[in-house]
């Protein structure tokens, strides 16, 4: 398992630097100007010495089981902590174009919040991320019966999902030139009504060049549907500050699965062309939002069809930030926070408003177990699920 993972990242981080994209790494300003003289420092010796990935208490679960929260450093100052709680990604701090941090994803900053309900801040979704039709599937003819927990739909992995389960740490530390933390999580046969013990396996790596992977491995032992993604919350200009709809997002697709009123898909994907929908080229994101009944919540087929390639890339312009995604998956679901109404205080006693945040949810389509044509989510014994995501940061 441990070799798949790096080869997959290895693999995702050599097609992101051939991909000829322009790029500025972010750098974090030097604290004091170097004199002319001062020996050159080996980038290596300077690179090992910064980078970091250490653990602290995050609280406790209300039936008394220890939760962890983990810090990932890179030189460039990059700064991702996560939560053994849900896998979550509970902050992400990126410099901007002075080299300033902020924090730029929405969430908590403590275990509280996330054990309250929340709109999946941060959060490992599982075992299916996005809506299953009428919550339920048929595999070879025996229907799975799922928690009906959006309206007679099932959202994201259902009542209980990997969301809200603790995760066991298997592996912390720094590894060549990535700060890693890999956490695993075995959900039972029968677990929100879904089929098969599934032994999963989530891994964050941030890199040296700004990078951070998230990817996803499993197994199971009878035959599944499975769906993994992160469903974090961005706003490039910092956590809390306002809404998103002036960052400039290109989303690498032509089409976009058409969904019913309850945002499950008709089985048709429509040309975004000549429509509010179509971000082939970069458009603000609320350059057209209105014209969107109930705002962006839609999955787009990407262009790669399952080929690690760039699927979306943003740009928040008041402070340079700019962030890439890569992904080996068919699917992205960009949603722009259309649920935040204000009655959520997250980090800082920041209050998120409609728009506060957009996610970006890397994924297969929504409803794929009950949809033919697209591409299978279907896991069989024997065979290895290997997913990865990577969050590429930068400035301009
Ligand atoms: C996903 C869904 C949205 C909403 C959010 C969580 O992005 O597509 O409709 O359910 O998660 O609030």
């Amino acid at each position: 398992m441990k070799a798949r993972v790096w080869i997959k990242l290895v693999l995702a981080i050599a097609v992101i630097s051939i991909s000829g994209c322009e790029k500025k790494d972010a750098t974090v300003k030097e604290p004091e100007a170097k004199p002319e003289a001062t020996p050159e420092v080996k980038p290596e010796a300077k690179e090992i010495r910064q980078m970091s990935a250490n653990k602290e208490s995050f609280g406790k679960t209300p039936d008394g089981k220890q939760v962890d929260l983990y810090t990932l450093t890179n030189t460039s100052g990059i700064r991702a902590r996560i939560t053994s709680f849900g896998a979550i990604l509970v902050s992400l701090e990126v410099p901007d174009r002075d080299g300033n941090l902020a924090d730029i994803t929405l969430g908590f900053d403590k275990l509280d919040g996330y054990l309250g309900v929340h709109p999946y801040f941060g959060a490992i979704v599982g075992r299916y991320a996005n809506r299953i039709g009428k919550a339920a599937f048929k595999l070879d003819g025996v229907e799975y019966k799922l928690a009906a927990n959006n309206d007679v739909n099932h959202l994201h992995g259902g009542i209980k999902g990997f969301d809200k389960v603790v995760w066991r740490l298997e592996d912390l530390g720094v590894k060549g030139t990535g700060a890693v933390v890999k956490l695993t999580y075995i959900s039972e046969d029968g677990e929100e009504g879904y089929p098969g013990n599934l032994a999963c396996s989530v891994t964050y790596t941030l890199t040296e060049d700004n990078n951070l992977g998230i990817s996803y491995e499993a197994e199971t032992d009878k035959k599944t549907v499975l769906n993994l993604t992160n469903h974090s919350y961005f706003n490039l200009a910092g956590q809390g500050t306002g809404d998103i709809l002036g960052h400039e997002l290109m989303i690498n697709a032509d089409k976009y699965t058409v969904v019913d009123e309850g945002l499950i898909p008709t089985g048709e994907n429509r040309s975004v062309k000549g429509t509010p929908m179509d971000f082939t080229t970069p458009m603000t994101i609320g350059s057209r939002i209105g014209q969107v009944e109930g705002g962006y919540d839609h999955n787009y087929v990407l262009k790669s069809g399952g080929t690690m390639a760039l699927a979306a890339k943003a740009y928040e312009p008041t402070s340079g930030r700019v962030m890439e995604i890569y992904t080996d998956q068919p699917g992205v679901q960009f949603y722009t926070g259309n649920f935040l109404d204000g009655s959520v205080t997250g980090k800082a006693g920041k209050v998120y408003q409609k728009n506060y945040g957009f996610c970006l949810e890397t994924q297969h389509f929504p409803d794929s177990p009950n949809k033919p044509d697209f591409p299978t989510v279907v896991l069989l014994p024997g065979q290895k699920y290997a997913t990865v995501t990577v969050y590429k940061f930068s400035t301009k």
